[in-house]
Order: C-alpha cells, then sequence, then structure tokens
C-alpha cells in the first residue's frame, strides 16, 4: 500500500518529524522563512495531510487547492487563529492542536516578563553598556513590587491559570476575567473594567478571535493605573499597538512587555522598540527544547491519526 502524502511546512523536531516520515512520504519546507500563501497553495495540492505553523494562513481555498483526498491539519501551536476552523468543518478535516504541553513553559516566559518589566532588567543591562553605573544609586533604577501587589489575568484557560500559580507564590492578589465562571480559592473574578482599574500587573491569556482582537485599545489603557504594568503572550493583535505606543509616551500606563506584536516579526524600526519602558522579544514563549519536543510529537501524532483514520489525541472544536 503507498503511503499517505504529507506536507510538512517547516523543519520541526525530529520527535515529531521521524515518526511523520516513517509513515508517510513527504514534502518537508526546508527553508527558514514560511512558504508564501501562493506557494504554500500549491505544494498542498494532492496531499492528504498539512503539518502546519502559526504562521501559516491556512484558509477554504488553501483547503480546496489541496483537494477533496485531504484528510487532516495539524497545527504544531495550541493556538490556531491562523486556520479557518469553520471552513475546515465545512468540509468535514479535523483540524489538531497542542494544548497543555507548553501551557508551563509559556507561563513561565511570561513571569519572567512580568519580573523583568516590574524590575527594569534591560534598563539596567542597557545603563551598563551605555557606562552609566558610576556607582550604587539610592534612586536610580527603581521598579515595582511584586509582594501584595494585584495581578490580573484575562483569560482564564490553561495559560492564565498556571501564571496564576506562580504569582501566589510571590503572595500577589489575583483578580481574574475570563468568559466562564472562575471557582479558584483566592481567585476573585471580575469584570473587564474592574479587572483593569484594580491591577498592577495585566495578563492576557485568551486566544486571538473577533471578541478579542484590540481588547486592550485606547479606551481599556485609559481604565488602567498610570503605574500598571501590561503583559501579553497571547497574540499580538489583542493590543492596539498605535494606542499602547501612545499610552507608554503620556504617562497612561507605566510600562508594557510582550512576547506577541502585531504583526510578527516586528521589524526593528518599530516605534515601540524605542522606547525605554518596553520589552519585546519575538514569540518565544513555547521555546523551551522539551516543550518544543512534545508539541512536535503531538502534532506528529494528529496528524498520523487523522490519516489513518483514527480520533486525533487533540483535535480543535469544529464550527
Ligand atoms: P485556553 O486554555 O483555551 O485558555 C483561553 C482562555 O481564554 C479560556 O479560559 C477562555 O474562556 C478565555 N477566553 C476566550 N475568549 C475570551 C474573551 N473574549 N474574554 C475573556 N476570556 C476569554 O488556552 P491556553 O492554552 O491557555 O492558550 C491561550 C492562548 O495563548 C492561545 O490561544 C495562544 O494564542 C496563546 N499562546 C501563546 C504562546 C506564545 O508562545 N506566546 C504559547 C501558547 C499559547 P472559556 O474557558 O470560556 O473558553
Ligand atoms: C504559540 O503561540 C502557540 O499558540 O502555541
Amino acid at each position: 500500500m503507498s503511503k499517505p502524502k504529507v506536507f510538512v511546512s517547516r523543519i520541526i523536531p525530529a520527535a515529531g518529524l521521524d515518526k511523520i516520515k516513517a509513515e508517510c512520504e513527504v514534502d518537508l519546507w526546508t527553508e527558514q522563512m514560511p512558504p508564501p500563501y501562493e506557494v504554500l497553495t500549491e505544494r498542498v495540492k494532492g496531499v492528504d495531510g498539512l503539518l502546519c505553523l502559526l504562521t501559516d494562513r491556512i484558509d477554504g481555498a488553501l483547503m480546496d487547492a489541496a483537494g477533496p483526498q485531504l484528510k487532516v491539519i495539524s497545527q504544531m501551536a495550541v493556538g490556531y487563529d491562523n486556520i479557518d476552523i469553520a471552513a475546515a468543518t465545512e468540509r468535514g478535516i479535523p483540524v489538531g492542536n497542542t494544548p497543555g504541553v507548553l501551557t508551563e513553559a509559556t507561563a513561565d516566559l511570561t513571569f519572567a516578563l512580568l519580573l523583568a518589566a516590574a524590575r527594569r532588567i534591560v534598563e539596567g543591562v542597557n545603563y551598563i553598556k551605555a557606562g552609566e553605573w558610576k556607582t550604587w544609586e539610592p534612586e536610580t533604577l527603581l521598579g515595582a513590587d511584586l509582594t501584595g501587589a494585584t495581578l490580573g489575568i484575562v483569560g482564564w484557560g490553561r495559560i492564565g491559570q498556571a501564571v496564576a500559580k506562580r504569582a501566589s507564590g510571590f503572595d500577589m492578589r489575583i483578580i481574574a476575567h475570563s468568559r466562564s465562571p472562575i471557582s479558584e480559592d483566592g481567585v476573585k473574578q471580575v469584570d473587564f473594567d474592574t479587572l483593569l482599574a484594580k491591577s498592577d500587573f495585566v495578563s492576557l491569556h485568551t486566544p486571538l478571535t473577533p471578541e478579542t482582537r484590540h481588547l486592550i485599545n485606547r479606551e481599556a489603557l485609559r481604565k488602567m493605573k498610570h503605574t500598571a504594568i501590561l503583559i501579553n503572550t497571547a497574540r499580538g493583535p489583542i493590543v492596539d499597538q498605535e494606542a499602547l505606543y501612545d499610552a507608554l509616551t503620556d504617562g497612561t500606563i507605566a510600562y508594557a512587555a510582550l512576547d506577541v506584536t502585531d504583526p510578527e516579526p516586528m521589524q526593528p524600526d518599530h516605534p515601540l522598540l524605542s522606547l525605554p519602558n518596553v520589552t519585546i522579544v519575538p514569540h518565544i514563549g513555547s521555546a523551551s527544547v522539551q516543550t518544543r519536543n512534545r508539541m512536535a510529537e503531538i502534532a506528529a501524532d494528529n496528524l498520523l491519526a487523522g490519516l489513518f483514520d483514527k480520533p486525533l489525541r487533540h483535535q480543535v472544536k469544529p464550527k
């Protein structure tokens, strides 16, 4: 029997790729940059399965270009805002993702950003490099305490809860805003405006959806404390970046730390990068060796399950 044909849109860790190679005829995209949409549309023609990344736009037209034999789309990420789930559902194509295995790594990165912002770590590094460190100074590079501060979690899901767990170890007060009821000792569920008004740190953990696009807009930023620190490790477009730039320059809020931007990649001459009160890293929330291995493994398992008519380990809810 001939092996199923698959397209894998980037080199992924061997923990997943080797499993796929053992069972499938693989067309692997080996370049550093993702395949442009038009190229991807050509390359998926005739494949039975597609393993994609969050940098690939997967819409109905692409599914149709692949052809009616396309049995599964497997994304190596938990977020799937780049995939038209309704279009996949309409065509009876299951979509897999990789929830859970990246929760702790992403929560760690969120907390790293939170601490870096609170204690002005990047500013401190730049201060030394600029030759400004002359002596120990009583009032230089003063930051914010975590103990007793209020952390507002937007999106009480896997990562939001893992961030709260870390925050409770630092004796922070935790409030949260989410769609579903929250029943967690020591966590107060509040409406969005209350969260903005009461939080010293606001951390975003919702998926990107039509409802969450620009959730943090000019109006939301105006409701935050002047001393507030905004952390975004969810998706760039949840924050209106122009409004954020203005809020950081006119003192509406104090600091922002971002793992995700809109668009990605952020160009080095972007105005936000010129501000001292911003720390931005290049979408590395899940970037630990173990986590990426596990993500690749699940993505491979999802792909193979779909190809061989088995239930996916993690299937995105059809629309
Ligand atoms: P999750 O478990 O599904 O959590 C998402 C939470 O957001 C859920 O509790 C959901 O509520 C809530 N939510 C959805 N829409 C909302 C809205 N309009 N207002 C308030 N709350 C809302 O997902 P997760 O695994 O924690 O991942 C969250 C997101 O993080 C992903 O979608 C992805 O975009 C991002 N992410 C980024 C990185 C990175 O590298 N930076 C890594 C992993 C994930 P319900 O329970 O009612 O659905
Ligand atoms: C990363 O951003 C993911 O959604 O897994």
